[in-house]
C-alpha cells in the first residue's frame, strides 16, 4: 500500500551531494520536504532545482529543510549541479540524494510503473516535526512543480497545527481562515475572543491567528 497522510515517513540511509544521510537524523525534529526528480540532466528538473535553490531562504524562514532525490548516482548529480548553477543562476544549496538502486524511490512509491518503470514521477512529501507525512503531491514527469504552492501549503500546515482553524480555497498567508467544525461556538468564544463572521453555522470566518 502506498504511503498515506499520517504515516511515519520511512527512514533510510543514502548517499547525497552533501554526504551520507540518515533521513530521520537529518530531519532532526523539524519540518522537511523530500521531492523526487525523474533523472539527471533533464530540462524540467534543472529548472525545478534552480527554483528550490532560489527559494531556500523562504523554506528556512518556515523552519523547513529541503532534500531532493534523483535515481542517478551522486557523481552525476555533482556534474549536473554545475549546469544548474550555469543555466538557472542559482547553485544547488541543499542535498540531492543519489538513488541508482531505486531503494528510496521504492520505499516512497516514487516509481509508478504504468507511467514509467524506471524513472520516478515528481513526488513531494512534506514531513512534520513528528516525522509524519503531512502532504503528498504527485506530478507527472512532463509537468514542473509549483514550489510557491508547496510553500503556501506549508504555511497552512504550520498554522493549522497550532490553531484550531482550517484554510479556505486559494488561501494565502495573512488571509482570513475558518474555525474548524469540531470547535463549538462556546469554545470558539474563548479561542477567538475577537469574534468571527458566521456565514453559515458551519462556516465561521475569523482573522488569521498570529
Ligand atoms: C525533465 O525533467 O525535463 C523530464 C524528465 C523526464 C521526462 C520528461 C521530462
Amino acid at each position: 500500500m502506498s504511503l498515506q497522510l499520517g504515516d511515519i515517513a520511512p527512514d533510510f540511509e543514502a548517499d547525497s551531494t552533501e554526504g551520507k544521510i540518515r533521513f530521520h537524523d537529518w530531519i532532526s525534529g523539524g519540518w522537511a520536504v523530500l521531492f523526487s526528480h525523474p533523472k539527471d540532466f533533464t530540462p524540467v528538473c534543472t529548472t525545478e532545482l534552480g527554483e528550490v535553490a532560489r527559494l531556500k531562504p523562504e523554506f528556512e524562514k518556515r523552519g523547513v529543510k529541503v532534500i531532493g532525490l534523483s535515481v542517478d548516482p551522486v557523481s552525476d548529480h555533482r556534474k549536473w549541479a554545475a549546469d544548474i548553477e550555469e543555466t538557472q543562476g542559482a547553485a544547488l544549496n541543499f542535498p540531492l540524494v543519489g538513488d541508482p538502486e531505486r531503494k528510496v524511490s521504492s520505499l516512497y512509491d516514487m516509481i509508478h510503473p504504468n507511467a514509467n518503470d524506471t524513472l520516478t514521477v515528481r513526488s513531494v512529501f512534506v514531513i512534520g516535526p513528528d516525522k509524519k507525512i503531512k502532504l503528498t503531491i504527485t506530478y507527472p514527469a512532463s509537468t514542473g512543480r509549483n514550489f510557491d504552492e508547496v510553500l503556501r501549503v506549508i504555511d497552512s500546515l504550520q498554522l493549522t497545527a497550532k490553531y484550531q482553524v482550517a484554510t479556505p480555497v486559494n488561501w494565502q498567508r495573512g488571509d482570513d481562515v475558518i474555525i474548524v467544525p469540531a470547535v463549538s461556538d462556546e469554545d470558539a468564544k474563548k479561542k477567538f475572543p475577537q469574534g468571527w463572521k458566521a456565514v453559515k453555522p458551519y462556516l465561521r470566518i475569523v482573522k488569521q491567528p498570529q
